[in-house]
C-alpha cells in the first residue's frame, strides 16, 4: 500500500519465508498477484448492492443473475457457487471419477488440483507454440486436435468424461482460443460423444481477442462473439471474480438438466442452496451488473490496453515475455531473464523475490513451484515454461502504476548476470504447493 525500503522488504520477505502469498497486503506497494477478485466494483455495481434481495430461495437477485447468464451464454441452467474452484468441486462430483482422463489447453492449478484428488488425470493438448515465447501465434490458448486424437487412442473414449476448454488460457499467459480452434474442438468431441466445457474466467477477454485478431470477427460485437463461443461448449464453470468484476463468486451453467440435477445435489451440499449457492443476493446482484459491464468492447479495451501497455515497455527494454500479449498479465520468461540460476532452484520465484525486493512490486510465480509434484513419482514437475506472471487488476491502477513496475523490472534486468542462485523448499503441501510453500535461500 505505501512505498518502504529496500531493508523492511528483506526483513518481511525473509519472515514471509520467501512466499509472497505470505506477505501482508500493507508490505506490498503494487499488487501484481492477481487479477482474481482484487477489481474495482463499479458505481452501478455498488448501487445494485443495495439491491440485494436475500431471500433464502428464488431471490430476485439470483433470477437477475440467471437471466444475464442465460443471455449471455444461451445456457437455461445455472447453479451459483462461491467461486470458480467450488464451480469445478461441484461440476467434476458428478462428472469426473478415478482413472479417467481430462484432456484440456493448459488446466489452471485448481482445475488440476480438483481432477488429481479424484485419483484422475489432467492432460495438456495446447498447441506447441504456446510453449514458445517468442513466436507470434494470434491464438496461443489453442488445443492441439492431433494431440486430443492421441488422448482418446491411448486411454479411450470411455476414460474421458469431458474435454476443458479454458478461456482464456491463464497457465500459457492470458492466450485466447480462436473460434475456429473452439469449432475443431466441438466436431472432434461430437465425433467421440464427449460433452465440452469451457472454464470462462476470462470468456470475455477472450471474446475481444476473437473481434481483433480473427478474420471475419471485426464487425460482430463482443455479444454475439461470446453467444457464438458458448454455443460450441455443453456448459461452463465461472470465476466470476475475474470477468464478473466482482470480489467473490462463481458458477456452473449448462445445456443439459440431467447434468443440472445431478449436480445440484452437490451444490446444496458444498455451496448452498441452488439459488444463491454460497453468494450473497446482494452479490448476485453486483455480479449481473459486472457481467453487462466486462462484455462491452469500450471496457475490454481500455482494459487490455492498460495490459498492453506494460507489456510495450518491457519489450522495448529487451526484457523477454510471451508475445502477443495475453488479456489480464504480462507473462515474463524467467528462464530467458535469468539463464544463471538452475531450473531446481525455482527460476520464476526466484525473480519474483527479485522484483519485490527491488520495488515492493508482488508478481506471481507460474512455474515449478505451481506445476507441484508428479502424484505417482513425487518428483518435480518441470513446465515448460518457467513465467513471472504480471497480473493486472480490473479498473484499479493506473499508467503511471504500469510506469513504476517496467522501471522496477528492467532494474532488476540490469543486474540479471549477478542473480546466479536460487532457493529451495524447507516446507510443502502434498497438493497446490505454491500457496503456502516455505523457501531457503541458497547461498
Ligand atoms: N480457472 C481459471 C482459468 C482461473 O484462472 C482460476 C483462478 C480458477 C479457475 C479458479 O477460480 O479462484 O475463483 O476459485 N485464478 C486465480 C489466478 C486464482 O490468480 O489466476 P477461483
Amino acid at each position: 500500500m505505501y512505498p518502504s525500503t529496500r531493508s523492511d522488504r528483506e526483513q518481511w520477505i525473509t519472515e514471509a519465508h520467501y512466499n509472497l502469498f505470505n506477505l501482508k497486503s500493507q508490505q506490498v506497494f503494487i499488487d501484481l498477484l492477481t487479477d482474481s477478485g482484487t477489481g474495482a466494483m463499479s458505481q452501478e455495481q455498488w448501487s445494485a448492492l443495495m439491491s440485494g434481495d436475500e431471500s433464502y430461495a428464488g431471490s430476485k437477485s439470483f433470477e437477475r443473475l440467471r437471466e444475464t447468464i442465460t443471455s449471455l451464454t444461451g445456457f437455461p441452467y445455472v447453479l451459483p457457487t462461491h467461486q470458480g474452484r467450488a464451480a469445478e468441486n461441484v461440476l467434476f462430483s458428478v462428472m469426473v471419477k478415478e482413472g479417467h482422463v481430462v484432456p484440456g489447453n493448459a488446466h489452471f492449478d485448481t482445475t488440476k488440483g480438483h481432477i488429481e484428488f479424484r485419483k484422475a488425470s489432467a492432460f495438456d493438448c495446447t498447441i506447441d507454440a504456446a510453449t514458445d515465447t517468442s513466436l507470434y501465434h494470434p491464438f496461443k490458448g489453442n488445443l492441439d486436435i492431433g494431440k486430443l486424437e492421441n488422448v482418446v487412442q491411448v486411454y479411450g473414449k470411455e476414460r474421458i468424461p469431458l474435454i476443458i476448454v479454458t478461456i482464456t488460457c491463464n497457465s500459457t499467459g492470458g492466450q485466447p482460443v480462436s473460434m475456429e480452434n473452439l469449432r475443431a474442438v466441438r466436431e472432434f468431441a461430437d465425433t467421440h460423444g464427449i460433452p465440452v466445457i469451457f472454464d470462462s474466467a476470462r470468456f470475455a477477454e477472450n471474446a475481444y481477442f476473437i473481434k481483433v485478431r480473427e478474420k471475419g470477427y471485426q464487425n460482430r460485437s463482443i455479444r454475439e462473439i461470446i453467444r457464438e463461443m458458448f454455443s460450441l461448449a455443453d456448459g461452463m464453470t465461472m470465476s466470476s471474480k475475474k470477468d464478473g468484476i466482482v470480489n467473490m463468486g462463481g458458477f456452473i451453467a449448462m445445456n443439459s438438466q440431467a447434468l443440472f440435477r445431478e449436480a445440484t445435489t452437490f451444490n446444496i451440499m458444498f455451496e448452498g442452496y441452488i439459488t444463491y449457492g454460497g453468494m450473497s443476493g446482494r452479490d448476485m446482484a453486483a455480479l449481473a451488473q459486472g457481467l453487462e459491464e466486462a462484455t462491452t468492447f469500450g471496457y475490454l479495451e481500455s482494459r487490455i490496453k492498460q495490459v498492453h501497455y506494460l507489456g510495450g515497455l518491457l519489450r522495448e527494454a529487451g526484457i523477454p515475455v510471451q508475445e502477443p500479449f495475453g488479456g489480464h498479465a504480462i507473462f515474463v520468461d524467467a528462464t530467458r531473464f535469468l539463464p544463471k540460476v538452475p531450473c531446481e532452484e525455482f527460476i520464476a520465484q526466484t525473480l519474483a523475490i527479485e522484483l519485490y525486493l527491488e520495488s515492493g512490486v508482488r508478481a506471481v510465480e507460474i512455474g515449478t513451484l505451481l506445476a507441484d509434484r508428479d502424484p505417482d513419482t513425487r518428483e518435480n514437475r518441470y513446465p515448460k515454461l518457467e513465467l513471472l506472471r504480471l497480473t493486472i487488476p480490473r479498473r484499479v491502477y493506473t499508467r503511471t502504476h504500469m510506469d513504476y513496475v517496467a522501471a522496477a523490472l528492467q532494474n532488476v534486468y540490469r543486474r540479471r548476470n549477478k542473480i546466479t542462485s536460487g532457493y529451495k523448499i524447507r516446507y510443502e503441501a502434498p497438493i497446490m504447493r505454491h500457496f503456502t510453500v516455505e523457501l531457503e535461500k541458497i547461498t
